[in-house]
């Protein structure tokens, strides 16, 4: 349908390497919710948030992010394949101490860095298609903090 299409030619639009725009979008997030940046047990090894960006460690966890995403552009017509690994990805999650109501800034994020990196082709429809998409790999994220 129109939504996937959006979505992957979007996608596809930023380049193979997805890495600089999963900066921008962490940048946002440190920006938006200082805080996170302490869950990652080696942000000791840095003092602000865009110095932590380029230690190999963040950028590990950037291009980890990214690779997820990419899954599930990937898997957009069988995404409940993906339901197993990210329910597992969100128990890391609540063992790092991340709170599920922080993937609502981290949804804001990643709009951000949509909206800066495709310029006038982010649209009304656009986002809206990546929102759905985010929120079905949320929901099945945020199934992890269940007992
Ligand atoms: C692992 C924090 C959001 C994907 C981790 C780790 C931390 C962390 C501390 C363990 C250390 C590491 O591997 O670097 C956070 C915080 C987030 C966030 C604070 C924002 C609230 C996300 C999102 C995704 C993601 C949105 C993908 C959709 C991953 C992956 C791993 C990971 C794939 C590796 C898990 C494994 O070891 O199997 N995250 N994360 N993270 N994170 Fe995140």
């Amino acid at each position: 349908e129109k939504e996937k299409g959006l979505i992957r030619d979007s996608w596809e639009s930023l380049g193979k390497n997805k890495v600089p725009h999963g900066i921008v979008m962490f940048t946002r997030l440190f920006e938006l919710d200082p805080a996170l940046l302490t869950l990652f047990s080696y942000s000791t090894n840095c003092g602000v948030a865009h110095e932590c960006l380029s230690s190999p460690e963040f950028l590990d966890h950037v291009t980890k992010v990214m690779l997820v995403i990419d899954a599930a552009v990937s898997h957009l017509d069988d995404l409940h394949t993906l339901e197993d690994f990210l329910l597992n990805l969100g128990r890391k999650h609540q063992a790092v101490g991340v709170k599920p109501q922080s993937f609502a800034v981290v949804g804001e994020s990643l709009l951000y860095m949509l909206q800066s990196s495709l310029g006038p082709a982010y649209t009304t429809p656009l986002r809206q298609a990546w929102l759905n998409m985010y929120s079905i790999v949320v929901s099945a994220m945020t199934r992890g903090w269940a007992k």
